[in-house]
């Protein structure tokens, strides 16, 4: 499939999502989270993916926000729509996926584009990252999940007073925050997303998927996260990757999962 404003790459159990935009820091327009929805389905739904990475495309920025020009002129029941959209085509979708997602932060991470890593399984940084939601400084606030999912991975306080100031954080201060996992240089970047990639592959992709909604429904609400862990844990029993998974590592030998 070819898009306009995205590129999309399968290699060795990894596809690579990049978003492609470089002269506009990688902003995200609506024909790009539209293409971005269809990447990530298509990823999903291909059964030799195991992961996927998602980055920005030059030097300079992961994604440096929402297109501002596409939403300049919105009156109230746009800006609405903006957001509710956005959030149904990416931001949950990707939160929601069965296969791991890893953000590869390269540059600029602000607005839309922390939201998106935000939304992003877990995150990794190039040390010249810079992240923040600096929406009130244009007179509105995250629409994209930045106010829910940034509290929930760096605390109230903290997320308060990113998003009140508008400010940027550096990818160090954004590793002791938690916001990213690990922070590389530039060039080790792609090459670290895809070690932890491989580490990822080497386990049951049926079990990853059941994890990643048994850890999700935490954060969801009138959802018990203990109940959908307990029915997950069940499930897993009646799959041909916990049989392989259990016999390989009794006969001791080492798991090749079916994906089933
Ligand atoms: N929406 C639309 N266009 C954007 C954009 C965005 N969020 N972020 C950057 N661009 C465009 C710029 O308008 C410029 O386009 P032009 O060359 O046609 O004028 C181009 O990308 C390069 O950006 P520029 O501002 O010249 O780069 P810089 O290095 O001087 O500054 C930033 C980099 C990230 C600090 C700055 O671009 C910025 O503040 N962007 C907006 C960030 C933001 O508020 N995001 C939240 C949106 S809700």
């Amino acid at each position: 499939m070819t898009y306009n404003n995205i590129l999309s790459e399968f290699n060795n159990g990894i596809t690579t999502i990049t978003i492609n935009r470089p002269k506009k820091l990688n902003a995200l327009n609506k024909e790009t989270i539209q293409e971005l929805h269809e990447a990530f389905k298509a990823a999903d739904a291909d059964k030799n993916t195991k992961v996927v990475i998602v980055t920005g495309s030059g030097e300079k920025a992961f994604v440096a926000g929402a297109d501002i020009s596409e939403f300049a002129d919105f009156d109230v029941e746009n800006g609405g729509k903006l957001a509710a959209k956005g959030q149904e085509l990416l931001f949950d979708f990707v939160e929601n996926l069965s296969t791991p997602v890893i953000a590869a932060v390269n540059g600029f991470a602000l607005g839309g584009g922390l939201e998106l890593a935000m939304a992003c399984h877990f995150r990794v940084a190039s040390d010249n990252a810079k992240m923040g939601l600096p929406e009130t400084s244009l007179g509105v606030i995250p629409g994209y999940g930045g106010t829910q999912r940034l509290p929930q991975l760096i605390g109230k306080g903290r997320a308060m007073e990113l998003v009140m100031t508008a400010g940027m954080i550096d990818a160090q201060t954004a590793h002791n925050y938690g916001l990213v996992n690990h922070v590389t240089t530039v060039d080790e970047l792609l090459p670290l997303a895809e070690k932890i990639a491989g580490k990822i592959m080497r386990n049951s992709s049926v079990a990853i998927s059941k994890a990643i909604k048994a850890v999700n429904a935490n954060y969801k609400d009138g959802v018990d996260g203990f109940a959908v862990e307990i029915e997950e844990f069940g499930n897993c029993f009646g799959t041909a990757d916990f049989k392989e998974g259990t016999s390989a590592f009794l006969e001791k030998r080492k798991a090749d999962f079916p994906g089933e």
